[in-house]
């Protein structure tokens, strides 16, 4: 598989820049997951890739060949689209072996494929109709299927499974999790999806404007963002953040707000010991606030809202004029309207600085 290198990749559209100038090296037969909010050159970045889009600036590099002369045909790539993009007038079959067929392959090659793969995406049933005859995720399974018969060096997907219902996502899900150990390809896959990303991702690199703000494992990513762009985005539901001052009390630094006070971490307190007085954002995750009150740090909250979601309920809650969330496990069912101290473990408070918004 080649290495993929985007060098000081820009895109203009007219006078509106969607990518900066970009860097992103992609390694060897990585599993990479692009997120990032609506807009913020994703799609792009991967049409971009496939030479569906050309460069305002900089260039791609394959193996530390350019390539963005190179016409989409030859560059090697299978893009699933996030539209599909499907040829209304072919059946599905067709639709599905449509690059097979350009390269001339023998039918019956052709015809194994197509089955294995139709097969796999639980669409071996609907070859003979239209794209116009199917439902969207029917649709977007054979957008899919269209790319895995080929035998590209690398796959790009965007969002190959944002219309499926919640049940074929997971098992679409688990079944390109068991195809990424089997085939050993570059894949770049977007997704809005908080789960996909993690559980796919060997590395997701999460942009903002089409400026990459971390890159790293799910877990990397997930334990030490950044920024409090990044912790706000990883992370499901979000992470709460509540505007707090330091202070210094016998040998730890405090975080106050409106509603708190809590004790950091000695790891932090050293780290944050000439700091104090400083305005920052204090950042809690729902998952990290518990019923369990012999925790070193604790905040009382009022909850509003309730919402019973099977094994865990999340409370929408408040804290002075801030809304805080709690992700509770519902053996213990919390009403509407109750004051409630969580206890939280120091280790689990981030706090980020008000300004620059970068964690300490
Ligand atoms: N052909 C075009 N002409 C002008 N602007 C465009 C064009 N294509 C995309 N854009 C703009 O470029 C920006 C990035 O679009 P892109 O499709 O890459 O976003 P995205 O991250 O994939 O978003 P989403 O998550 O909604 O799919 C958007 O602001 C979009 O409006
Ligand atoms: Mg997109």
């Amino acid at each position: 598989m080649p290495e993929i290198m985007l060098q000081q990749v820009e895109k203009s559209y007219g006078s509106v820049r969607v990518l900066p100038p970009l860097d992103l090296k992609l390694n060897d037969g990585e599993f990479t997951v692009l997120v990032g909010p609506s807009g913020c050159g994703k799609s792009t970045t991967l049409r971009i890739l496939a030479g569906l889009e050309t460069l305002s600036g900089g260039e791609i590099f394959f193996d530390g060949n350019p390539i963005s002369k190179l016409e989409p045909k030859d560059r090697d790539i299978a893009m699933v689209f996030q539209d599909y993009a499907l040829y209304p007038h072919m059946n599905i079959a067709k639709n599905m072996s449509f690059a097979l067929r350009l390269q001339k392959r023998p039918q019956s090659e052709i015809d194994q494929k197509v089955k294995t793969v139709a097969d796999m995406l639980n669409i071996g049933h609907l070859l003979d109709r239209k794209p116009a005859e199917l439902s969207g995720g029917q649709r977007q399974r054979v957008a899919m299927g269209r790319a895995l018969v080929r035998d590209a060096s690398t796959f790009l997907f965007d969002e190959p499974l944002s219309n499926l219902d919640a049940k074929l996502r997971a098992k679409m899900r688990t079944e390109l999790a068991e195809m990424r150990q089997s085939i050993n390809k570059n894949m770049i896959y977007v997704t809005h999806d908080q789960v996909e990303a993690m559980t796919l991702g060997d590395r997701i690199v999460v942009m903002c404007d089409g400026i990459i703000q971390q890159q790293g494992s799910p877990e990397e990513l997930f334990k030490s963002p950044v920024n409090k762009f990044v912790a706000g985005f990883m992370g499901s539901p979000t992470m709460n953040f509540l505007d707090g001052v330091l202070s210094q009390k016998n040998e730890r630094v405090w975080v106050s707000g409106d509603g708190f006070s809590m004790p950091l971490s000695a790891e932090l307190s050293s780290k944050l010991q000439d700091a104090k007085d400083s305005e920052v954002y204090v950042g809690i995750r729902p998952s990290s606030l518990s019923l369990d009150n012999d925790l070193e740090a604790s905040i009382t909250l009022k909850v509003s809202v309730a919402e019973y979601l099977g094994t865990t309920s999340v409370l929408s809650t408040r804290c002075g004029n801030a809304e805080v969330l709690v992700e509770i496990n519902s053996t213990r069912r919390v009403q509407s309207g109750e004051t409630v101290t969580f206890g939280v473990k120091p280790e689990d408070i981030m706090i980020f600085d008000r300004k620059s918004e970068i964690r300490f």
